[in-house]
C-alpha cells in the first residue's frame, strides 16, 4: 500500500508543478487551476490510506467542515477583498502547522527540532496574518504602527525564541515549549504592525512564504515527503514573489520588514477641483475617436467599479468603428494584489496581445494621442521619480504624462493607496473625467456608438 501512496504523492507533486506553470500565464491559468485541484484531491485521497490514519469519521468530518467553510467564503468574497482572503488562508496554514507541531511534541516525537521550527514559523505566519487581515479589512488602522524601541523589543523577542527553543531541545521541559509558542505569536504580531500602506501586499506574500516553510518543517517532523515538496513550492514561490514585488516598488525586503512606510506627514491631496481642468465623456469620446493611438491604464478604481467589460467595449469601438490602435498598460502593483488587472482584463476577454507590461509600454506613451487612466493614481505619480521624501519614491511608474492628452477617470482629486497627492492632475495636458469609472466609460461608449 505504501508504494501506491508514494506513487500518488509523486503524481500530485507533478500536478502541482504543472499547475504553477499553467498559472504563470492568463491563457493557461484556468487549466493550471484544474491541475492543482486534481493534485490536491489525489493527495488527500491517498492520505486516507496511510496506516497512521485511523479515525476516518473525524478526519472526514473536519475535511467536510473546512471545505464547506472555504467554499462559502470563496463564493462570497468580492474581487477587491481577495488580499484579506489570502491573508486568512496564510494564517490558517500557519495555525495548522502550530497545531500539528504541538500534537507531535505532546505525543513525545523524537523530531523535536523540526516540530519546534514548524511551530515558530507557523505561529509567526498565523499572528502576522491576523494583523494583516485586520488591517486590510479595516478592523484596525491600515497605517504603519511604530513605537519607540520596537526594533529592540523585536530583537529581545527573537533572542527569547532562540533561548526557549534551545532550552526545550536540551531539557525536553514542556514549559519552554509553551514559552516558545507564546513568544513566536507575539513576534508575529509585532513584525506586522509596523507595515502599512503600499507594503501590505509584500507582507502578505512574505506570510504566504512563511506558511510554506512551516509546512516544510512539519513535513520533516512527520517524515511526509509531499508536505516537504509542496511546502517548498509555496515557500519558494512566496519568496520569489515578495522579491519581485519589492523590486517593482524599488524597495528592499529588509526595508519593508523594518516597516514604517508612509509614516512621514504627506502633503495630502487638497481636493480643490477648481484648479484641475475637467472634461466631459463627450469630449473624451471625440478626442479618442480622432486619435491614432490610445493607451488605457487601469488601476484599483476600475476594479472597484467593475468597469472591465465596458472598457473592452470602448476599446473595440475605437478599434473597429474608428480604426484607432488601442493598447492596455499594466503596472506590476496596479490594484490591490499581484496580477489584479490581468485577471480583470482576462475576465472581460480582452486579448492578451493588447496587454503590455510597464517596461514594454513606457516607451510608447510619447507616441500616443491619449492615455486613458481609469481608476489609477499612484502608479502614474511622477513624484515617485522626483521627490525623494515621498513614500513611493523609487517605484517605477507608467509615464502617462508623455501622451498628448491624459484623461484621469476618478471621482475626485483624492489620493490613492499611498495617500500622496498626484501633481499630474494639474498638468496642462491632463483632463479630469470625474465620476465612477464604469458610468463615465459607459457614457463614452454611448457617444462613440451613436454618432
Ligand atoms: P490607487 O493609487 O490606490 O488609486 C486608485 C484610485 O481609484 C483612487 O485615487 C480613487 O480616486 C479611484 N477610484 C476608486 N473607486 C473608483 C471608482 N468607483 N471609479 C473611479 N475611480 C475610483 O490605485 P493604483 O494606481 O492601481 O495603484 C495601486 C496602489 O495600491 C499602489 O500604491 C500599490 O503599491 C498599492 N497596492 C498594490 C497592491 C498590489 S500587489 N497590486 C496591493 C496593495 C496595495 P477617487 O477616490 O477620487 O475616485
Amino acid at each position: 500500500m505504501t508504494s501506491y501512496i508514494s506513487a500518488a504523492y509523486l503524481a500530485s507533486v507533478i500536478l502541482f508543478i504543472l499547475s504553477i506553470r499553467g498559472l504563470a500565464h492568463p491563457a493557461t491559468a484556468r487549466h493550471g487551476n484544474i491541475l492543482g485541484f486534481i493534485g490536491i484531491s489525489l493527495a488527500v485521497l491517498a492520505t486516507f490510506f496511510m496506516p497512521e490514519v485511523h479515525d476516518y469519521f473525524w478526519t472526514f468530518f473536519m475535511i467536510l467542515t473546512g471545505g464547506c467553510l472555504g467554499l462559502f467564503f470563496a463564493f462570497r468574497v468580492k474581487m477587491t477583498s481577495l488580499p484579506q482572503m489570502i491573508a486568512a488562508f496564510n494564517g490558517l496554514g500557519g495555525l495548522a502547522s502550530v497545531f500539528i507541531a504541538g500534537a507531535e511534541i505532546l505525543s513525545g516525537t523524537p523530531t523535536k527540532f523540526e516540530s519546534s521550527l514548524g511551530l515558530i514559523i507557523g505561529a509567526i505566519a498565523f499572528s502576522g496574518s491576523v494583523i494583516a487581515f485586520a488591517k486590510l479589512q479595516g478592523l484596525i488602522s491600515p497605517k504603519a504602527f511604530v513605537f519607540r524601541g520596537q526594533q529592540i523589543l523585536n530583537l529581545l523577542l527573537a533572542l527569547g525564541i532562540i533561548s526557549s527553543c534551545s532550552l526545550f531541545l536540551l531539557s525536553g521541559d514542556i514549559k519552554y515549549f509553551y514559552i516558545l509558542s507564546l513568544l513566536s505569536l507575539i513576534i508575529g504580531f509585532l513584525v506586522t504592525l509596523p507595515i502599512g500602506g503600499a507594503d501590505m501586499p509584500v507582507i502578505i506574500s512574505v506570510l504566504n512564504a512563511y506558511s510554506g516553510w512551516a509546512a516544510v518543517s512539519i513535513g520533516f517532523s512527520l517524515n511526509n515527503i509531499l508536505l516537504i515538496i509542496v511546502g517548498t513550492i509555496v515557500g519558494g514561490s512566496g519568496t520569489f514573489l515578495s522579491h519581485a514585488m519589492t523590486k517593482a516598488m524599488n524597495r528592499s525586503l529588509l526595508n519593508v520588514i523594518l516597516g514604517g512606510f508612509g509614516l512621514k506627514d504627506q502633503k495630502q491631496a487638497t481636493a480643490n477641483e477648481q484648479t484641475a481642468q475637467t472634461a466631459t465623456p463627450q469630449d473624451a469620446a471625440f478626442l479618442m475617436e480622432n486619435a491614432n493611438k490610445v493607451i488605457i491604464v487601469p488601476g484599483y478604481g476600475m476594479a472597484v467599479a467593475q468597469a472591465q467589460h465596458i472598457l473592452k467595449e470602448m476599446a473595440e469601438d475605437l478599434q473597429k468603428l474608428y480604426g484607432v490602435e488601442v493598447k492596455f498598460a499594466i503596472h506590476p502593483v496596479a490594484g490591490r494584489m499581484p496580477g489584479h488587472m490581468n485577471v480583470l482584463l482576462a475576465e472581460a476577454n480582452i486579448p492578451y496581445e493588447d496587454v503590455y507590461e510597464l517596461e514594454q509600454i513606457n516607451r510608447e506613451f510619447s507616441t500616443a494621442d491619449v492615455a486613458y487612466v481609469i481608476g489609477a493614481n499612484d502608479i502614474t505619480n511622477p513624484l515617485a521619480r522626483t521627490d525623494s521624501s515621498s513614500p513611493i519614491f523609487g517605484m517605477p511608474i507608467l509615464e502617462v504624462e508623455k501622451a498628448k492628452t491624459v484623461f484621469f477617470v476618478k471621482r475626485s482629486l483624492g489620493s490613492g493607496y499611498a495617500g500622496v497627492e498626484n501633481p499630474l492632475f494639474f498638468a496642462p495636458n491632463t483632463l479630469m473625467l470625474y465620476g465612477d469609472a464604469k458610468d463615465v466609460t459607459e457614457q463614452i461608449v454611448e457617444n462613440l456608438e451613436h454618432k
